[in-house]
């Protein structure tokens, strides 16, 4: 299939060229750079050993679509484009929801101008909201989000349930993602936050290449075995081969399909920092800090819904997770800037 693969420069939407590539899939990147660099299409180009079409364009920019379509026959969109800094979308709610709400009403009015009816969307296990039962199936009701982000994502999913509704021959895939980390294996491709990290996973990787002194463990007290927050962390080359599965569900009828991608495992902050010392030989200070305001206890999925409807399953461990977010963050201590 032809897919166009919108934020397709960013940490996710690369490691998922990279399995689309290698499962036969054409990947067109559209990308507006706004958090992510060039050299990863170098990067891509290395593992998979083709080249990879680059848009440089804004999801929110009508015509350039509109002329991608015309002069493509694209088959179905994976729509990773977006802004998804917590913190910084509770300062500028404004530019959360015109990049993340507007750009995705702007897509999908080029994609139903175009005739193209496929599309798979990054959600979050943020719109769960706080859970009241773990682990999350799909089928629970969604929650109340506690930031402008997870509030996009919660919108956006109702625009594209909406928009499903009236044109029952689309297929909407929701992909629910729980907390992706790791990079791929060749440590070419990882996660490239700018500035301090918010995430945890960065945020340890740089303690250990010394560019950080040490970790805040936000909380020690929580309902959790040892009071560290529970998260279900998944590999993202296991989050990107989600989405090649997801392509499955696409069928000629139509349909909305909403799947939780994750490993079903929940792994506390303290339990992933010595896991980490464990992968990596490298030790990881820290000291106990008070609660993040939004946190929730504990958060992990059941991903029966994806091994039975698409086949898919995670393959990699906390282990593989962090020794690949090591040889990343090792081999590359500025990222793709350096
Ligand atoms: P990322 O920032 O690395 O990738 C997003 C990409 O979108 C970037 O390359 C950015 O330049 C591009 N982009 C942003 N706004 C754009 C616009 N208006 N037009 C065109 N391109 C634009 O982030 P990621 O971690 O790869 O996340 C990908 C998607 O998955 C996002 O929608 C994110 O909200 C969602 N998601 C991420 C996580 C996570 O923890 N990383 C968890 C759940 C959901
Ligand atoms: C994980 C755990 C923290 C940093 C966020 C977004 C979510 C999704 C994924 C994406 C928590 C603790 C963290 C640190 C710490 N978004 N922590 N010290 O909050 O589960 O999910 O990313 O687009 O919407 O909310 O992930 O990695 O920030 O935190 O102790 O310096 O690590 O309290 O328990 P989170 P995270």
């Amino acid at each position: 299939m032809n897919i166009l693969v919108t934020g397709g420069a960013g940490f996710i939407g690369s490691h998922t060229i990279v399995e689309l590539q290698q499962a036969g899939h054409t990947a067109i990147a559209y990308d507006n750079l706004s958090n992510a660099s060039v050299v990863v299409f170098e990067r891509i180009k290395s593992i998979t050993g083709k080249e990879v079409e680059f848009i440089e364009g804004d999801i929110r920019d009508s015509a350039k679509l509109a002329e991608v379509f015309a002069t493509r026959q694209i088959d179905c969109v994976i729509h990773f484009a977006g802004l998804k800094a917590v913190g910084e979308s509770v300062v500028k709610p404004i530019e959360y929801y015109d990049n993340n709400v507007g750009g995705t009403v702007k897509l999908l009015e080029a994609m139903r101008d175009a005739g193209c009816k496929n599309i798979i969307f990054s959600s979050s296990a943020t719109v769960y909201g706080t859970p009241t039962e773990l682990p999350l199936t799909e089928d629970m009701p969604k929650g109340e989000a506690t930031n402008p982000y997870g509030r996009t994502k919660s919108i956006i999913e109702d625009i594209l349930a909406d928009t499903q509704k009236a044109y029952p021959d689309m297929n909407v895939i929701l992909l629910r993602y729980f907390n992706p980390i790791g990079a791929h294996a060749s440590g070419t491709m990882g996660e490239d936050p700018a500035g301090i990290p918010n995430n945890l996973m960065p945020y340890i990787t740089q303690v250990a290449v010394g560019k950080l002194e040490q970790l805040g463990v936000f909380g020690d007290d929580y309902d959790t075995p040892d009071g560290s927050g529970v998260r279900d962390y998944i590999h993202v080359v296991d989050l990107a081969s989600g989405h090649v599965a997801a392509l499955k569900a696409v069928k000629p009828e139509g349909g909305l399909h909403i799947y939780n991608l994750g490993t079903g495992r929940g792994t506390s902050v303290l339990e992933l920092v010595h896991a980490f010392e464990e992968a990596t030989g490298v030790a990881v200070p820290y000291a106990i800090k008070p609660r993040r305001a939004g946190d929730v206890a504990a958060c992990y999925a059941d991903c029966s819904k994806a091994a039975r409807e698409l086949g898919w399953k995670a393959k990699y461990g906390i282990a593989e997770m962090c020794a690949d977010s090591w040889r990343w963050q090792q081999a590359n201590p500025d990222g793709y800037r350096a």
